[in-house]
């Protein structure tokens, strides 16, 4: 294969930087992912799990520090601070790179330094980039060999001149000669760990941690944060949006896109198994979705991921079924229980945990009766996307998938319906940057503190918030209404005055999906409110749910003065953004605002 003299240097740079014992290009083959995990099992970082329980899956455990992303470690080095906006951590490109390259000065010896191309994207669709991740971490191997598309194809595409974000990721471990290896290697200190984007130049450098989204630099770092950027300049959208496509009993398949704050259910949503007879939902991604324009105008998505990077806690066959299914095999555990017969267990999973010997995710003996948790909350599972029973048919389509309709929510157990329909795009893109959810109210049915979490993308853009805001105008502004998606915003989370869930989620959201499925299809009743179009109490299918009328007539209740209240979080969440506020944003808060305040003069 001829070289792409550029990557080629970069490697040798950082080579002569890292000081590794050895480099060795990711050639992505199953043999290669078979001799990474063995060798991890041989040096005691891996279990292998019962081949009968969970076929060709690995359980890792994580060093106790370092179990989640951390958002405080996480930079946005633009040139200027104020392109890194109020929502994210700035450091001066420079002081951070002169700072970070002490760092990886020789961080790497004892230790092989495993060059990974990857695909973001179906390889050569037109939508997909490339990127190349170097990391002294095995377990970024095999995860990103899951969560991505890696190796010597990826290379093949990119040719000797093709395009690529340099990511360069290490533990920050290095061993000494003849020093034993933990089994999770990790800087013990938090002011080391460094999760950093250079926007202008489309480069990642990540040091400290081995874990998820700071170690799998494809996901969060690449596909939100560095592609938002390419995304604003190049006129597409870069989300933190699952992608699913539900067909109606007989009709014709649609395609939504969902972005949710961390927690709030994608994966759910994205597998959802629905309670609505003859209605299927099938996933085409579950965290991340990459949209251009076609050529008739409409909006193409594709998810840019290949697995699955879920949260293990709370998911069983009741909450998810589809992802229980996923994680049959070939799957990658992290901090969950590892069970006597080399199965594993978490909280939620649907079952008590068995009987015998349990080990925790600290790698300590374990009982339910300690009271303490068994696995991480953070547990996670990583799977293969093909594995998922409900995979999408069209999952891989180079050209993308067309969205209808866009969702936007978050946990609100007060004043935000079930669901409602935004006017126009630019009340679509004034609810997507209101949404976010409500911090945990020690009183009953008091209004909590709303962190309003724009689009799901506050800890995930790569630039001024306000910017991004403006850009998702400017996507509609450019284009027919008519081939637009519609904003919908939804919320499962609705709670009654004495605390209980009015709305009783998981499969049955189908119904609601049922109801923004025929609004874009030109049916499907609703009223106009000051909010937005709401359903008519007799337009969401209810049929086989026994749910109160009472509790239908709260979920769609619209307070104007709950409202009202609510304008002057949203007015104090938009000050934030000072003069990179969009004009018309502020003009649909007052648009909002006088709309409320004539419904309650009557
Ligand atoms: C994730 C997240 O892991 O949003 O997907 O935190
Ligand atoms: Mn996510």
């Amino acid at each position: 294969m001829a070289t792409h003299k550029k990557l080629q240097r970069w490697v040798d740079e950082m080579e002569a930087l890292c000081q590794p014992e050895s480099v060795y290009w990711c050639d992505g083959s199953q043999a290669e992912y078979d001799r990474l995990c063995s060798e991890m099992v041989k040096a005691g970082m891996a279990t292998a799990l019962n081949p009968e329980k969970k076929p060709g899956s690995f359980l890792f455990r994580s060093h106790p520090s370092d179990v989640a992303r951390v958002e405080d470690r996480t930079f946005i080095a633009a040139k200027n601070r104020e392109d890194a906006g109020p929502t994210n951590h700035w450091m001066d490109p420079a002081e951070l790179k002169g700072k970070m390259t002490e760092l990886y000065r020789g961080c790497m010896k004892g230790r092989v330094m495993y060059v990974i191309p990857f695909s973001m994207g179906p390889i050569g669709s037109p939508i997909a980039k490339i990127g190349v991740e170097i990391s002294d971490s095995p377990y970024v191997v095999v995860n990103m060999r899951i969560m991505t598309r890696i190796g010597t194809r990826v290379l093949e595409t990119l040719g000797t001149e093709g395009e690529f974000v340099p990511c360069l990721h290490s533990v920050g471990a290095p061993l000494q000669d003849g020093q034993k290896d933990s089994p999770w290697p990790c800087t013990p200190l938090i002011e080391h760990k460094y999760i950093s984007h250079f926007p202008e130049e489309r480069t990642i450098w990540s040091f400290g941690s081995g874990y998820g989204g700071n170690a799998l630099l494809g996901k969060k770092c690449f596909a939100l944060r560095i592609a938002s950027v390419q995304a604003r300049d190049e006129g597409w959208l870069a989300e933190h949006m699952l992608i699913l496509g539900i067909t109606p009993p007989k009709g014709e398949k649609k395609y939504i896109a969902a972005a949710f704050p961390s927690a709030c259910g994608k994966t759910n949503l994205a597998m959802m198994v629905p309670t609505l007879p003859g209605w299927k939902v099938e996933c085409v991604g579950d965290d991340i979705a990459w949209m251009k324009f076609g050529g008739d105008g409409r909006l193409y998505a594709i998810n840019p991921e290949a697995g699955f990077f879920g949260v293990a806690p709370g998911t069983s066959l009741q909450s998810n079924p589809n992802a229980m299914h996923t994680v049959e095999k070939n799957a990658i555990f992290t901090n969950v229980v590892l069970t006597e017969d080399n199965d594993v267990w978490w909280e939620g999973i649907g079952y008590e945990p068995p009987a015998g010997k349990k080990i925790d995710w600290t790698g300590n003996p374990w009982e339910q009766s300690s009271g303490k948790n068994g696995a991480h909350p953070n547990a996670r599972f990583t799977a293969p996307a093909t594995q998922c029973p409900a995979i999408d048919p069209a999952w891989e389509d180079p050209r993308g998938v067309p969205i209808s309709a866009f969702l936007v929510g978050g946990r609100r157990p007060t004043t935000i319906p079930l669901v409602h329909e935004a006017f126009s795009w630019n009340h679509g893109v004034f609810l997507g940057s209101i949404v976010g959810s409500e911090t945990t109210s020690a009183n009953i049915g008091a209004v909590g503190l709303v962190r309003r979490d724009p689009f799901a993308m506050l800890p995930f853009c790569g630039y001024h918030m306000g910017d991004y805001l403006a850009h998702w105008l400017s996507i509609g502004a450019g284009s027919a209404a008519d081939k637009l998606p519609k904003f919908f915003y939804v919320n499962w989370f609705r709670k009654s005055d004495d605390g209980k869930w009015l709305w009783p989620g998981y499969g049955d959201n189908s119904r609601v999906l049922k109801w923004i499925y025929e609004r874009v299809s030109g049916t499907g009743s609703a009223q106009e409110t000051p909010i937005g179009y709401l359903p008519t109490p007799d337009a969401i299918d209810l049929s086989g749910l026994s749910l109160d009328a009472a509790n239908l007539e709260e979920l769609l209740r619209v307070d104007a003065k709950e409202w009202l209240h609510e304008l002057e979080g949203i007015r104090r969440h938009y000050e934030s953004f000072g003069a990179k506020l969009p004009a018309e944003l502020g003009n649909e808060a007052s648009a909002l605002e006088s709309r409320l305040k004539h419904s309650l003069s009557y």
